[in-house]
């Protein structure tokens, strides 16, 4: 398990990922991550949605948000194939749904880079949850009544690498 800094710097965006499964107590871990990221008042108003990457909602959603695009025949859908794939959603009228949802889905993120997966943090599907079939979305995907779509993350076996995004520490104001 690699500890909390090197996760931090080694994270990076996977689109590709092998057909083998998470292990229950795999997604069981990532979720808790989730639910162990603060909230603003500790609101807690967070809800994980876990799907498997073959659920047909995925394929539901992939082809709406293509339809709202104009896409279509894509090599990969929105999650490149990822075995599991958490959707948050948060309350609507929540002020700080989408840092409490981002700063969650990090938590996945970082939680998936220490076990050794990569994961993608997707926003892409945010018209297709938000469009005209919301309602029937947010009802199959068993949202709250009071929530809707802020963020989802992908997470699976790496089947292709990249470089971690560069930066330069030095352009950000420190007064040290
Ligand atoms: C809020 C948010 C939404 C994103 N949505 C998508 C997405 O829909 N599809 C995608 O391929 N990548 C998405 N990304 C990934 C970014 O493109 C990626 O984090 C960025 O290019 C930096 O690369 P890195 O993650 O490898 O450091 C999203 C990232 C964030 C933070």
């Amino acid at each position: 398990m690699k500890d909390v800094l090197t996760a931090l710097r080694e994270r990076c965006s996977t689109r590709g990922y092998t057909p083998e499964k998470l292990t229950e107590t795999e997604v069981r871990t990532l979720l808790e991550a989730g639910l162990h990221a603060p909230t603003a008042i500790n609101r807690r108003e967070i809800h994980f949605t876990v799907l498997p990457g073959d659920h047909p909602l995925v394929a539901e959603i992939e082809e709406e948000k293509n339809r709202l695009r104009g896409l279509s025949d894509l090599p990969h859908n929105f999650c490149y194939e990822a075995p599991t794939v958490f959707l948050l959603s948060a309350e609507r009228e929540f002020g700080w749904r989408e840092v409490d949802a981002g700063i969650a889905a990090q938590s996945i993120a970082l939680a998936a880079e220490a076990m050794g997966l990569g994961s993608l943090i997707i926003g892409c599907i945010a018209d297709a949850l938000h469009g005209e079939k919301r309602a029937y979305f947010e009802k199959a995907l068993g949202f709250p009544e009071s929530h809707s779509f802020v963020i989802a993350v992908a997470v699976g076996h790496r089947a292709v690498g990249k470089e971690p995004h560069t930066f330069d520490a030095s352009e950000q104001t420190t007064r040290l």
